[in-house]
């Protein structure tokens, strides 16, 4: 090692020494984490002053993109892919695959009865989804709650688009006693992440384009078990291999069948999906 390695590696064992004694212990070993991959970085990349320098002003550029509204940071997380890994981190072994949240979750959506239309006709052509909610014994959880939201066929949710009336295609769905739940929805399209603030720099810099593939937002919950936050992606869609986002999952992954003679005459798609709640751990 030259004497510039080794004079950067005094830097960081400085560094982590300056807070080795931090009293509260996740505190201490996230904070040594983050100080010896941070300084990894710098130092196998050879940072110029530069560089650093840009990286602060579009941090600054970020937080000030920030308002009641709009998150930017989240989108820079979701946009690095750590949005997408800290769920995987935290997935609950047996119980649907977790993904991201996203910007456009609103808690209050109306409670709606089962097999009802969460949206309008001019929302898309009409799926009806359908499943149950086991536990991961497989038996049928009664009064388990989905809160279904998603855009509509012009890439928009409601809080983006004056023409949709408050709390368009969303609403709470509660399982009955078979665990069975239905409801009615748009077929979802694939649709843009805001790229109007910094974030939109890594898009155009990295070629990346910036579509989410369609999916449909659900939160299941239940009492005594952990609620996972999900999605139904569209089997048909163009975007699954290139997710903006990267919240892709194989198991959340649903075919949206065209519907057959037999099923109810108002609909143009079904799709059959279950989902599975695991214990709540504390
Ligand atoms: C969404 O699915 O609504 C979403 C997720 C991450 C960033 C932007 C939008
Ligand atoms: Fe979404």
């Amino acid at each position: 090692m030259n004497a510039r390695g080794v004079a950067a590696e005094k830097v960081t064992a400085e560094v982590l020494q300056a807070y080795a004694a931090t009293p509260d212990p996740r505190l201490r070993e996230l904070l040594a984490a983050l100080i010896t991959h941070l300084h990894a970085f710098a130092t196998e990349t050879g940072l110029t002053t530069a560089e650093w320098m840009a990286g602060l002003e579009f941090l600054t550029a970020v937080g000030q993109k920030c308002d009641p509204e709009r998150q930017e940071f989240i989108l820079l997380s979701d946009t690095l892919g750590l949005s997408s890994l800290v769920e995987t981190i935290n997935a609950v072994a047996g119980a649907t695959e977790p993904t991201v949240l996203g910007p456009f979750y609103r808690p209050g959506a109306p409670r709606r009865e089962m097999g009802e239309h969460i949206g309008r006709p001019e929302d898309g052509p009409v799926a009806l989804i359908r499943g149950r909610v086991t536990d991961t014994a497989g038996n049928p959880v009664d009064g388990a709650t989905l809160d279904v939201w998603q855009g509509s066929g012009n890439g928009l949710y409601d809080i983006q688009d004056p023409q949709q009336p408050d709390f368009n295609l969303r609403g709470v769905f509660t399982t009955g006693p078979d665990g069975g739940f239905a409801f009615r929805t748009s077929r979802p399209v694939s649709y843009p992440v805001p790229i109007d603030g910094p974030v939109g720099n890594i898009y155009r810099a990295t070629g990346r384009h910036n579509y989410r593939a369609a999916h449909v937002h659900v939160i299941l919950s239940g009492q005594g078990y952990e609620p996972v936050t999900t999605h139904i992606f569209d089997s048909a869609n163009e975007h699954l291999g290139s997710d903006a986002v990267f919240g892709v999952r194989d198991s959340l992954i649903s075919e949206f069948r065209p519907a057959a003679p037999d099923d109810p005459p108002d609909v143009r798609y079904v799709v059959d999906v279950d989902f599975t709640l695991a214990p709540a751990t504390g």
